[in-house]
């Protein structure tokens, strides 16, 4: 089903309602600081449209891995509570539990265009279970659910999903940015649509490679994961990284590929080393010419020509993961050539979350792409073409 027609917050009368908003705000926090707000800047939005209309805004989120059952201080939401009365300008009262008693009294008391957050709902144990008794607490604080936490979209827990069985829902506005990113891309695109994949495995990606093969017009695969498809061409490959038990699998990828007439580069010269270094000693070589005790670090720069020629076309281009080791500068330069092939494309440009954000965003390419998904895992399941339970579960139009 597309996930092009659900609900938005646009669609739904909420002056003077009481609206739970599922937020991912899961933020890097050491010694009770936040240090990186991304996700908070993120969520603004939903929230400034909902205090403008009059809503009286519950905010909730789960933060790391608490193991559940009980309050955990260095798991608390309370900086982040802080950190958003900063950016909206007005306190956002902070609950002491999750459903209790003060969860439910301050949402008593809220009035229209006043926030509050309640605090990490994985203190709840039944949250990670989906739990209906605690969906039903949940849906018992507010009047509308709205779910704007597309990085926790792909897990079927309590404030995710099972929520919405009892709300009238709808989706914010990072979550309809992202589906009508993705899902546009997937569903609809503007052709030749050619999808990037990199990053260190084949098996971390074979979900998404097959649900590419069925949608792209062109496929281009470097990074680590190249090797195993260079294997699995008969090609020797030194010491680099190879999944010998995925040869079969990628023979298969390519000969779809074939099947359905989906252009599949792969890189033609790579940058080796002799060690898993930054400064380890490199050459550039072919790719069936890797010597025995080299391995591959990065795509060489015919490879980078071959692909950029194959990007300026393109009319949407999806990216994830990179083309090399490209935390480390030797061996960053077929990541920097892709992103700037994709920057300059014209094409509507999407980079799946994670590493491929993260190195985009470290590249100084972050404002030249059309968008980056805020999300990792759930970005990769969307991108597998999985139905994701965050989505699933909300209001059609
Ligand atoms: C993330 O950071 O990827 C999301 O917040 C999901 O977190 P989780 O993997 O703990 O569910």
């Amino acid at each position: 089903m597309s996930v092009l027609n659900k609900k938005t917050i646009e669609d739904l009368d909420v002056k003077g309602k009481r609206v739970l908003v599922r937020c991912d705000f899961n933020v890097p926090i050491q010694d009770g600081k936040i240090t990186s707000d991304k996700r908070i800047q993120e969520s603004l939005p939903t929230i400034k449209y909902l205090i403008e209309n009059g809503a009286r805004v519950i905010l909730c989120s789960h933060l790391g891995r608490p193991k559940g059952g009980e309050f955990e201080a260095e798991f608390s939401l309370a900086p982040v509570a802080a950190r958003l009365s900063e950016l909206l300008g007005k306190e956002v009262k902070m609950a002491k539990d999750v459903v209790g008693e003060s969860a439910q009294a301050l949402s008593k008391e809220l009035q229209d265009g006043d926030v509050m957050l309640i605090e990490n709902v994985r203190f709840e144990k039944g949250e990670t279970k989906n739990d209906p008794e605690l969906s039903k607490k949940f849906a018992a604080l507010a009047d509308i659910f709205v779910n704007d936490a597309f990085g926790s979209a792909h897990r079927a827990h309590s404030s995710t999903a099972g929520v919405a069985d009892y709300l009238p829902s709808a989706v914010g506005y990072l979550i309809q940015k992202e589906i009508s990113f993705m899902g546009q891309a997937l569903e609809a695109p503007k052709r030749p649509l050619v999808a990037i994949l990199g990053g260190a495995k084949v098996s971390d990606k074979i979900g998404v490679i097959n649900n590419l093969l069925e949608k792209v017009d062109t496929l281009i695969v470097g990074g680590g994961m190249a090797y195993t498809f260079f294997a699995a061409k008969g090609y020797k490959v030194g010491t680099s990284i190879c999944e010998t038990d995925k040869i079969d699998l990628a023979n298969e990828m390519l000969e779809k590929a074939k099947a359905r007439g989906v252009k599949f580069l792969l890189p033609v010269d790579n940058k080796v080393g002799k060690e898993y270094k930054p400064d380890t000693e490199s050459m550039i070589v072919d790719s069936d010419k890797i010597p025995d005790d080299y391995m591959g670090l990065d795509i060489g720069p015919k490879t980078a020509e071959l692909f950029a020629e194959a990007i300026k076309g393109a009319g949407t281009i999806i990216w994830n993961g990179p083309m090399g080791v490209s935390e480390w500068e030797n061996f960053a330069h077929g990541t920097i050539a892709v992103a700037k092939a994709v920057a300059e494309s014209g094409a509507i440009s999407i980079i799946g979350g994670g590493d491929s954000a993260a190195a985009v965003q470290k590249l100084g390419f972050a404002d030249k792409m059309s968008h980056i998904s805020t999300g990792g895992g759930a970005s990769l399941e969307f991108l597998e073409g999985k139905v994701l339970p965050g989505i699933d579960c909300i209001d059609t139009k």
